[in-house]
């Protein structure tokens, strides 16, 4: 009897897996905007100076640490704060905690974000670098002080996304959303295309 159960239970394990692996293939092309983040993060911070194949200081890469260790090491490193340039000390402390998420997150997830579009990179690294996460749930991370973006590519065309960053109250009146109009054009298409995939 304890035994059946015990089947059943692995059973009922295996079929929730396989759900969940279908659920990440379905997802593949919106890899995370953390990872993204992470990956513009790598080239402008020249990790790869020291940890890509054929660099003079190679040191190869085997596991991810967990953020703690790898804020020492950076911090060791003095690498320069590359996602928002802010010159009070305590706004910069923030940066660079949001920098270790991001390079975590890449760490954690280097080939899926290695292998997407360039235009998705740039679109990871502008929403985190404006903070989205701050009102917006992505990918089940981030705030819900406006609405959740699951889904959201099957609401909006690109013409509403863009026109949306730039003027939120062209839209919806009292919206506390900032304007984004000082994004360059590509971050905004960038941003859209993101968004699109979350269908
Ligand atoms: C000046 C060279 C240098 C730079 C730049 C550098 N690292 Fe490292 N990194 C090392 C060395 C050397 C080690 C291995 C020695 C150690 O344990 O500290 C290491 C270890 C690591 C490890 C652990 C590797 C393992 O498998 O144990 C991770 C993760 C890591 N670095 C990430 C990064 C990231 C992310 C950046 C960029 C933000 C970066 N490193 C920049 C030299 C560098
Ligand atoms: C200060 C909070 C805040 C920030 C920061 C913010 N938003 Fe919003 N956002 C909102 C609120 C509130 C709404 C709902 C009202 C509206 O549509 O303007 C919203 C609406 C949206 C919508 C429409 C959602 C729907 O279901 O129709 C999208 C898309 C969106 N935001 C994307 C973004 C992106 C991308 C960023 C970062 C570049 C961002 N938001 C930053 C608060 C914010």
């Amino acid at each position: 009897m304890m035994k059946n159960f015990k089947q059943f239970a692995i059973v009922l394990t295996s079929i929730t897996m396989i759900g969940s692996v279908n659920l990440l293939a379905q997802n593949a092309a919106t890899v995370d905007i953390g990872a993204l983040a992470g990956r513009q993060l790598y080239v402008l911070k020249k990790c790869g100076d020291c940890h890509n194949q054929g660099a003079a200081k190679f040191t190869p890469i085997k596991a991810a640490w967990d953020s703690t260790k790898l804020a020492a090491h950076v911090e060791a490193l003095k690498l320069e704060n590359v996602l928002r340039k802010d010159s009070s000390p305590r706004r910069q402390k923030k940066t660079f905690g949001e920098e270790i998420v991001a390079l975590v997150a890449y760490l954690q997830n280097r080939e899926k974000a290695d292998a997407a579009a360039k235009n998705f990179v740039t679109a990871g690294y502008a929403m985190t670098r404006e903070g989205c996460r701050n009102c917006h749930t992505i990918n089940g991370i981030g705030k819900e002080v406006g609405p959740n973006l699951a889904g959201v590519g099957g609401k909006h065309d690109k013409k509403w996304l863009i026109d949306h960053f730039v003027s939120p109250q062209a839209f919806v009146k009292d919206s506390m959303m900032p304007k984004f109009e000082q994004l360059p054009k590509e971050e905004l298409e960038a941003m859209a295309d993101y968004l699109l995939a979350l269908k």
